[in-house]
């Protein structure tokens, strides 16, 4: 006799696109960018304690394919992440994402989600994250350079961490700087739409970077930035493609995530690889100084690290108990006898037999 219903140990939680959204309108938006971001804030504090890699990527013509994984030694994760600028010309994204969370006593899933989604707020989140600590106190307004996916959920962060209450946006397609202002309106923030870069960053003490090419792009040269701006630069992440040019790196304190990484590809990899950086954890933890003055360009050359992808996939698995915001997926084999899983397949179609 066999069960022909998976047991509860082949089950593992998905959360689908349309349950992200759910679970991020029921928390709140911003609620949900501010908690992320002491999460993600939480696992830096403990960064040594990570397994840490950069990641594994496969590169083609078009774009990019990374795997992401990360532990702690009691959870293990990893996030599929795609990066093709081209994508949007086509009617698809640019990035879509999705991850795991295992139990590394077991080896087990226990979470399997979407991360198009989770990815925009953890990014977010990362940069409000480092804001926090670099940009100039009071700091209110940011240019939004790249006004694509990511812009609102960086815009949105911004205002819920640091209390910027004012976005300058600029794009190179007007239609994306039209879509940004649309979505932002009703949100709080006072939103200018700019015709240059140049026009965008005037009075801004943030300025950020989110454009997509796949190149080595000038979106700001050195006379463009001030004194006292911090620079929160997100779109050069894969070898090859950058956005800043490399005078302003000469003249900015760098902030990275994890330096092997970073150096193969974000801004810095037009610098010599000894080019001095400060590792971001070792400012929330305090063993490296953040910013110094008002006059100090600080950099925080992002590229997205897995541990910011372990802490979202932690975030989302904390807020599931109680709730519906996911389905059980019958995604592990679990035969009565562990090791008769050839029985188990056996009597599955002895049973479709009978039916
Ligand atoms: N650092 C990270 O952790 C992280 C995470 C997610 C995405 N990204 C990167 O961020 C970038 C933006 O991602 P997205 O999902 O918003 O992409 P997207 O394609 O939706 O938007 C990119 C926008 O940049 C604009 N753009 C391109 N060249 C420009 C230029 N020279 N000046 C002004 N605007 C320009 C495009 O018109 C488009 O609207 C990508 O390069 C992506 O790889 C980084």
């Amino acid at each position: 006799m066999f069960s022909p219903l998976p047991s509860a140990k082949a089950m593992v939680p998905f959360v689908s696109v349309d349950n992200m959204m759910r679970l991020v309108h029921h928390l709140g938006i911003e609620t949900v960018l501010a908690e992320l971001t002491d999460t993600i804030e939480a696992d830096f504090r403990r960064w040594e304690s990570f397994d840490k890699t950069p990641r594994v990527a496969s590169h083609s013509r078009d774009g990019v394919i990374e795997l992401m994984p990360t532990s702690d030694g009691r959870v293990y994760s990893f996030k599929y992440v795609n990066g093709h600028p081209k994508n949007t010309a086509e009617g698809l994204q640019t990035v879509t994402a999705f991850g795991l969370l295992a139990e590394v006593s077991t080896g087990y899933p226990a979470l399997l989600t979407e991360m198009t989604i989770l990815t925009a707020l953890r990014t977010a989140a990362t940069s409000a994250m480092a804001a926090r600590h670099l940009a100039p106190k009071g700091a209110r307004t940011m240019a939004m350079i790249g006004n694509g996916a990511q812009a609102e959920f960086q815009a949105l962060a911004m205002k819920a961490v640091c209390g910027i209450d004012t976005i300058r946006l600029y794009d190179i397609d007007p239609r994306a700087t039209e879509k940004a202002a649309r979505n932002l309106d009703g949100s709080g923030l006072k939103i200018l739409s700019c015709r240059s870069a140049q026009e965008a960053i005037e009075g801004a003490e943030i300025v950020t970077t989110c454009t997509a090419d796949k190149q080595f792009a000038t979106i700001l040269t050195d006379n463009m930035v001030g004194a006292g701006v911090h620079i929160n630069a997100i779109g050069g992440d894969c070898p090859g493609k950058t956005e800043l040019h490399r005078d302003i790196l000469q003249r900015s304190d760098v902030f990275v995530e994890y330096p092997p990484q970073t150096r193969i590809e974000g801004e810095i990899q037009q610098m010599a690889p000894d080019f001095p950086v400060t590792e971001l954890w070792k400012v929330v933890t305090g063993e490296a100084q953040g910013r110094r003055d008002g006059r100090q360009i600080t950099l925080f050359d992002s590229v997205g690290f897995a541990i910011e992808d372990f802490s979202a996939l932690r975030y989302v698995r904390a807020r599931l108990p109680g709730t519906d915001f996911y389905q059980n997926l019958d995604m592990i084999a679990d035969p009565d006898d562990p090791r008769d899983l050839f029985g188990m397949l056996l009597r599955a179609k002895e049973n479709e037999e009978t039916i």
